[in-house]
């Protein structure tokens, strides 16, 4: 039989229909059958039953589409490996786990502070003892911060710090906008040590990986996020992601509004510019993988010195970006496997 393109799904998480795929699953698919030759199957990875799939895929696949949220595995780093092993074997693997690993972490937001597409006062702490170094530095001197966990999502492990003038501290989540006090600094990092889980022993893609980012807090999130939504180097559209009124989390989950438009109109053209220049910072992070298949590009505003607006580039994802909402663009997804 000929070789077929496969989605891989994962059976746990919120983020499946009645069925028990992904709402996007099939139309991806469809949309590919449409406009390629390919055959297309649906597989779910289970870790016990790796090794079966990982032969069963390279006898069968061409291609592999993970539309896996980390978020939802517990072995992240095994399945990272499986992924390899099938991209060794000559499966093309959309998303490759290099890239994944290197642009879906927020450390790359650190990597990226002397870019134009990120922020200078960015760090990344590894271990809890860099965390309580210098930290306090950065939260005296601006009186709020941004902490995001390296492998985080919708709005988990990001906190909005801010050191009142009595020197007490609040916290906010940005998963619910939940808030945590604390009676002073030495109480928040004593609390926070515990969030530094330790290092996986046979972590082959995590090493180094667990820690938290510290980011400028800009405040015109009160203005939403935009996301540009890409396919490969292509970007199809940009969404606007705005904050419940006085809030500071743009996630879905906490009640954000989502409008998308076309990278066309007018208002976009800087964002979109600022994208495509900044394509070229990523590539070195991609160890000469292609671009990822459906990914986006968070940005939050922010002023430059002659009070023009600036784009703060405030996270990447491509593990398993979500078009249920939009199923158009699944065929700008089936465009990249349509044969020449
Ligand atoms: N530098 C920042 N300044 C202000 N708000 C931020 C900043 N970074 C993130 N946020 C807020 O926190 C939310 C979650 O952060 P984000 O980086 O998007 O992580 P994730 O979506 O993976 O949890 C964002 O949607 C935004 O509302
Ligand atoms: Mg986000």
């Amino acid at each position: 039989m000929a070789k077929r393109i496969f989605i891989i799904e994962y059976a746990k998480g919120s983020d499946k229909g009645f069925d028990g795929f992904r709402p996007d699953t099939k139309p991806i698919l469809q949309a590919i059958e449409e406009a390629s030759s390919y055959k297309t199957e649906i597989v779910f990875y289970k870790p016990n039953k790796k090794y079966e799939l990982l032969d069963y895929l390279k006898e069968n696949a061409h291609s592999v589409i993970s539309r896996i949220n980390p978020g939802n595995l517990k072995e992240v780093d095994e399945y990272f490996q499986f992924l390899k092993a099938l991209s060794n074997y000559g499966v093309i693997v959309h998303t490759h786990p290099d890239v994944m690993i290197n642009l879906d972490f927020k450390d790359i937001l650190a990597k990226l502070k002397d870019t134009e597409l990120g922020d200078k006062q960015t760090e990344f702490y590894h271990t809890y003892s860099e965390f309580v170094t210098k930290f306090p530095a950065l939260l005296k001197e601006y009186g709020i911060r941004v902490l995001k966990t390296n492998y985080g999502s919708t709005g988990e492990g990001v906190y909005l710090v801010r050191l009142k003038e009595d020197g007490s501290i609040v916290s906010t989540e940005a998963v619910n906008n939940d808030k945590y006090y604390y009676e002073n600094i030495q109480e928040f990092l004593t609390n926070f040590e515990k969030k530094f889980e330790e290092e996986g022993e046979y972590a082959a893609y995590f090493k180094g990986k667990v820690g938290f980012v510290n980011c400028r807090y800009l405040e015109r999130i009160s203005e939403g996020e935009i996301r540009v939504l890409l396919v490969n180097d292509k970007i199809i559209s940009v969404v606007h992601k705005k904050p419940q009124d006085g809030e500071f989390s743009a996630t879905l989950f906490s009640g954000a509004k989502y409008k998308y438009e076309s990278p066309e109109a007018p208002k976009w053209k800087e964002v979109v510019a600022l994208t495509t220049k900044g394509l070229k910072d990523l590539k070195p992070f991609l160890h000469g993988q292609n671009f990822p298949l459906l990914w986006t590009m968070d940005y939050i505003l922010d002023y430059n010195e002659d009070k023009s607006d600036k784009y703060v580039l405030s996270e990447i994802n491509c593990s398993c970006v979500g078009i249920s909402t939009k199923l158009q663009y699944a065929q700008e997804v089936a465009k990249v496997f349509k044969k020449n």
